[in-house]
């Protein structure tokens, strides 16, 4: 027997403003053709201007508390993925376990950027297995429109805003890959490559900044990093490529998912795909995608699924679970 963190409930969230590319035909140097051919995105979601990263965590958070059949009481903590807090304390987990009226437990925000959501997973699964929570929100959610420089086409067309969570309960497995929950996690980080995506300001040297990034470096690190990380994860659980029922990549780029897929011998079929509607959401991607996915009748119940993304730091990690 082992305990294993199992989903649920999932849920996501996104902004009701729909910004289709061809918005940006009208300030940009850019056209709808190549932002869909080059990244695979054709609209994004941008959040209103009173509208903040708790306010979509907390919507998402809601979702998946309704999915489960439960409630704030029977959540034990709070883990949030973010790099766009509303402020720069408390964290906005915190906020969003007093706007769900959750009054004991914890809540903590997690920050590895584009990495965030499988950053806050693995965390989650450790504090259940350590037997410090029996259920956790884990939630992904961001307002990367508030960092972009706008008259950056190499960045701005890319991102948009969102909120996905999931709730993980723990449960008894045999300890084997058939369980369902999470079966093992893998996170990297290495910061030598800081330059290649970071936001030009912070608290410490006093602006926000806007994020910068080096699109085509990224992009080499990111197949051979995504597939690696998948790979591990999968091992790990005693598993191949071969028992993958869907990728769930963070997305970035179209690209980059085609490519990770290959180099992983599958097919596009076992890929949920996303980013044609949210563009990359950052820490929101994943979450997002799941419930998504679930919602589409793509994701069932005991369906392998391995999730991985990359971002700023170069942060990156896989997540393989059992549905
Ligand atoms: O989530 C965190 C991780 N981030 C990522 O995974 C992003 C990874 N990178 C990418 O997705 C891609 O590198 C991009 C979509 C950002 C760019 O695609 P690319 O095929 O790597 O293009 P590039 O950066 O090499 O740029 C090609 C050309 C350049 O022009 P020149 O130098 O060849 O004349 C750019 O100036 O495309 C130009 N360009 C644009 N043209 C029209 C850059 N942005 C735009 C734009 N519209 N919006």
């Amino acid at each position: 027997m082992a305990g294993r963190s199992v989903v649920v409930g999932v849920g996501h969230y996104l902004p009701e403003r729909v910004v289709p590319n061809a918005e940006f035909e009208k300030t940009l140097d850019t056209t709808d053709e190549w932002i869909r051919t080059r990244s695979g995105i054709e609209r994004r979601h941008f959040a209103a201007e009173d509208e903040t990263t708790s306010d979509l965590a907390t919507k998402a958070a809601k979702a998946a508390l309704a999915d489960a059949g439960l409630t704030a009481d029977d959540i034990d903590a709070i883990v949030l993925a973010t790099s766009t807090a509303d402020l720069t304390f408390p964290s906005a987990a915190t906020m969003v376990q007093a706007r769900l009226g959750m009054t004991r437990g914890f809540a903590f925000d997690v920050q590895a950027v584009c990495a965030g959501f499988v950053f806050a997973l693995s965390n989650a699964n450790a504090l259940i297995l350590s037997g410090q929570a029996k259920r956790v929100l884990v939630i992904g959610a961001e307002t990367f429109s508030r960092i972009m420089d706008w008259t950056d086409r190499s960045t701005c067309v890319l991102f948009g805003d969102g909120a996905g969570a999931l709730v993980l309960e723990e449960q008894e497995g045999q300890g084997t890959a058939q369980d369902r929950g999470i079966l093992a996690t893998d996170l990297n980080s290495d910061g030598r490559y800081k330059d290649l995506l970071y936001v030009d300001g912070g608290v410490s040297t006093q602006s926000t900044g806007h994020l910068r990034m080096q699109g085509n470096q990224v992009f080499r690190h990111a197949v051979e990093k995504l597939a690696r990380t998948a790979e591990v994860a999968l091992e790990r659980a005693g598993l191949t490529g071969d028992d993958v029922d869907w990728i769930v990549p963070h997305q970035a780029n179209i690209r980059i998912i085609q490519g990770t897929a290959k180099k992983m011998g599958l097919p596009m079929d076992n890929v949920v795909v996303t980013v044609q509607d949210h563009g990359n959401t950052s820490a929101a991607s994943i979450p997002l995608a799941l419930s998504v996915g679930k919602q589409r009748g793509q994701i069932k119940p005991g369906d392998l699924i391995v999730t991985e993304a990359i971002g700023g730091g170069l942060a990156w990690g896989a997540v393989a679970l059992r549905w």
